[in-house]
């Protein structure tokens, strides 16, 4: 059965946003969560802030793009490295940064992976191509490149998503996107026509499990058509730069939705069965492990032994909904279960070997076949990986793991 979990820290060597300087006069109380403890912010009444861990080891505070910015690592006074420059060149408007997003059970690095994951944007965002190349990784940066088309309101049933799409006028897309360490993702956009846009990422680990994200624009006005800026600057109280920037994002907390669905149930594989093409995961991966505080240890993980298992109640066969994939939960293994057209059950534990998305949220069951909400890889009622067609043949880079079932009357069992 299903090994102790693949444990994926969240405190890291790095810097990390605290709150936007705006929202610090509204604050409630002095503490704020942060990673598994909290902070105390005050002013210190010349324009900076002192910032305290736990309440009281002194951190290293810095200012940048409106956010009150600490350093994290193994030593808490002083960074290994400055604070990363995130962008050469300014537009010259602050950025607008978005509300807070909390997602509750997503850790940091999940994001961060994703973005090496090309399938992905096809599967879940429905870009129309999808290109990521010069995958550069140095001491705290990864970076790469990313080309696509974008139908920016294929994916979303959000009326502003649709609107931004309106007035983006191009669909090609092309971004740089960089990780400063796991703190600070920067990305610079350019669409075709040519519009300019900056994108900043600023994470903020809660706890071992949750993750808050805020977003943060700037797009260069200038590089809008000459009839849009000239429409803007007879409206009073609108800049078009504030308004673009602004959706902007909405339109990335939009997306990160869009993988929040999968997050929030997947598990994080020690050993991910990736295909070939999918070797940047495994490199963001290593790169990503780097910044791991030094005294980070993975817990023994261990198969439990099969003497140690025994028989259990998993449903009555009437609760097993034919035609869906129905998840269960049973002494704590998370299982899904089918029922096949010829009225066979199989039972497998519920997470996709591939990436570990949960196949009981959001899995789809099409002709006998379980496919993944992920990447949309499909699995026979064997638990055999077939592809990415229902008729494909099983191929043997990976399968579901069965669990044994048994009927005793109309009760379905497993043992686990
Ligand atoms: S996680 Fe990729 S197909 Fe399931
Ligand atoms: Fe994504």
């Amino acid at each position: 059965m299903a090994a102790e979990k693949y444990v994926r820290p969240q405190k890291h060597n790095s810097w990390f946003n605290v709150m936007p300087e705006r929202d610090f006069k509204n604050l409630p109380s002095a503490k704020v969560d942060f990673l598994d403890s909290f902070v105390t912010l005050e002013a210190d009444g010349k324009g900076s802030y002192n910032v305290r861990y736990e309440g009281k080891t002194p951190l290293l505070v810095e200012k940048h793009f409106g956010f009150i910015c600490v350093w994290f690592g193994d030593n808490l006074q002083q960074a290994d490295w400055p604070f990363p420059t995130l962008f050469e060149e300014s537009f010259g408007q602050d950025f607008i940064i978005s509300q807070p997003k909390i997602f509750k059970d997503t850790n940091l690095l999940d994001l961060i992976e994703n973005n090496g994951d090309p399938i992905h944007f096809k599967t879940v965002h429905k870009w129309l191509e999808v290109n990521l190349s010069d995958h550069i990784y140095t001491d705290t940066k990864y970076s790469l490149k990313m080309q696509g088309k974008v139908k920016y309101a294929q994916s979303s049933e959000s009326r502003l998503k649709n609107w931004l799409a309106k007035i983006m006028p191009a669909t090609e897309y092309s971004q740089v996107l960089a990780f400063h360490g796991p703190g600070f993702g920067s990305g610079n956009i350019v669409t075709e026509p040519d519009i300019k846009a900056q994108l900043i990422l600023a994470f903020m680990p809660i706890g071992e499990n949750d993750l808050r994200l805020h977003i943060a624009a700037s797009v260069d006005e200038k590089s809008f058509p000459k009839w849009m800026q000239t429409l803007f600057s007879f409206i009073p109280f609108v800049s078009l730069h504030d308004l673009v920037s602004w959706a902007l994002t909405k339109a990335g907390k939009d997306d990160t939705e869009g993988d929040y669905r999968i997050w929030y149930t997947k598990r994080s594989l020690k050993d991910p069965k990736l295909l070939k093409g999918e070797n940047n995961i495994i490199k963001i991966r290593e790169w990503m492990s780097a910044f791991y505080l030094k005294d980070f240890k993975q817990p023994l993980q261990t198969e439990k032994p099969e003497l140690e298992k025994d028989w259990a109640f998993l449903a009555v066969t009437g609760d097993v909904d034919k035609g869906k994939v129905n998840r269960f939960t049973v002494k704590g293994e998370e299982l899904i279960a089918i029922q096949t057209s010829s009225g066979d059950y199989s039972v497998f534990e519920a997470h996709c070997p591939h990436q570990g998305a949960h196949l009981g949220h959001g899995g789809v069951l099409k002709d006998d076949c379980i496919s993944c909400p992920f990447h949309k890889f499909y699995f026979n009622s064997e638990g055999q990986f077939i592809g990415t067609k229902t008729d494909g043949k099983p191929k043997d880079n990976m399968s579901l793991t069965k669990v044994a079932h048994q009927l005793v009357e109309n009760r379905l069992e497993v043992l686990v």
